[in-house]
């Protein structure tokens, strides 16, 4: 099989991980004997800087003429005061849309080999292995009217939280055909004891569930969702939600599994599948050749499943990376104290040379 990818590494870490992805990505093609081609484009505050424009024309164009596309991160401290538009994120937000990115699958695994490095005690984190499904092109992110106006000092800021119907339901049907396949079990987080999105949100889901009588749904509103996510992590298998509040709980849920830089996931929905890491662009140790590159890795894997339904070829990187980890292998966001780290290549390099070996 041919593999066109579109590589767009943005900011801070972001080049540093896909890098390493794309090594990973390189072994599975030669090991399964598939050919990959990939072209490598700006995006977000690497592309300001470059042109000016957070998603230029021809980033845009490769996307649209790729496979699938292997995005890194996009952001950074020197854009805060940038408007909106001309924001790292904005470059990120418009890509997803253009790409009809609406269903963002955010797994959360945790690594027998990590239950030590959860923050939380190893016997509440065994067994961990949870499915977010995030709607990705709606909520607060897109809603119109959205506004910051007035003088200093009685300045007024408007976002605007909007779904339909159709919204709901084809995020729902993602999140329900999901749950077919793993523990046939769906929470759908909301806020309808607040808000009338949720309300929606509610009815809808509900009403698609009738379709699939083999599936148990029940629902949970986002904050008391938050509060069970950390003490009981094992009773959750597929979350089903709306793009701000899967956005939080996709975050706490790598903290739930030891590291952020654990976490990949897949934006589909459209023609043209983007898989992302999780975890941003860290600018605090970016450069410095220290991320953790898994979460890039594990994306390819998800790349592998949902764009190419190359199941077996997915399978041998999550393999492969249980397989590092079983290993003792650790970047230094994983590593407790009086363990030694390797580095973002280093990493990768073993994840490679245990695909190699098997
Ligand atoms: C994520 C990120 C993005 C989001 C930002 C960078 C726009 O936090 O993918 O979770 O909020 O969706
Ligand atoms: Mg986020």
């Amino acid at each position: 099989m041919q593999l066109n990818i579109a590589v767009v590494p943005g900011d801070g870490i972001g080049p540093e991980v896909t890098n390493q992805a794309i090594a990973v990505l390189r072994a599975v093609a030669q090991k399964f004997g598939h050919t990959l081609k990939h072209t490598t484009k700006n995006i977000g505050g690497a592309a300001l800087v470059a042109s000016g424009d957070p998603l230029p024309p021809d980033t845009l164009d490769a996307c649209l003429s790729a496979d699938a596309v292997l995005l890194g991160a996009v952001g950074g401290p020197a854009f805060d005061s940038y408007p909106r538009l001309k924001r790292p994120e904005a470059g990120l937000l418009r890509l997803r849309q253009e790409l009809g990115a609406y269903a963002n699958l955010r797994p959360a695994v945790c690594y027998a080999a990590l239950e030590t490095s959860s923050p939380l005690r190893a016997d509440v984190v065994h067994g961990t292995n949870i499915m977010i499904v995030r709607e990705l092109l709606g909520g607060l992110y897109f809603g119109q009217p959205r506004s910051l106006d007035g003088e200093p000092g009685a300045r007024v800021a408007i976002n605007t939280m909007r779904y339909s119907e159709s919204e709901v339901e084809r995020i729902a049907r993602v999140a329900f055909d999901l749950a077919g396949k793993r523990r046939k079990k769906i929470l759908s987080v909301d806020k309808s004891n607040v808000l009338e999105c949720s309300r929606l949100w509610r009815e809808v889901v509900t009403g698609v569930a009738a379709e699939y009588p083999n599936i148990s749904l029940a629902h949970q509103y986002i904050d008391s969702a938050a509060m069970l996510l950390v003490m009981k992590p094992t009773e959750f298998d597929v979350v089903l939600t709306e793009n701000m509040f899967g956005d939080i709980l996709s975050d706490q849920a790598g903290g739930v599994c030891g590291s952020l830089g654990l976490l990949a996931s897949a934006s589909i929905g459209g023609k043209v599948g983007l898989y992302e890491p999780v975890h941003g662009s860290a600018p605090d140790i970016a450069g410095k050749g220290i991320a953790n590159p898994l979460g890039a890795i594990l994306s390819i894997g998800m790349m592998l499943r949902h764009s190419f339904h190359l199941e077996h070829e997915a399978e041998s990187i999550e393999t492969a990376v249980g397989t590092v980890l079983s290993q003792g292998c650790r970047t230094k966001d994983l590593a407790r104290s009086g363990e030694s780290a390797l580095s973002t290549s280093e990493m990768g390099a073993r994840v490679v040379s245990v695909l190699n070996a098997h």
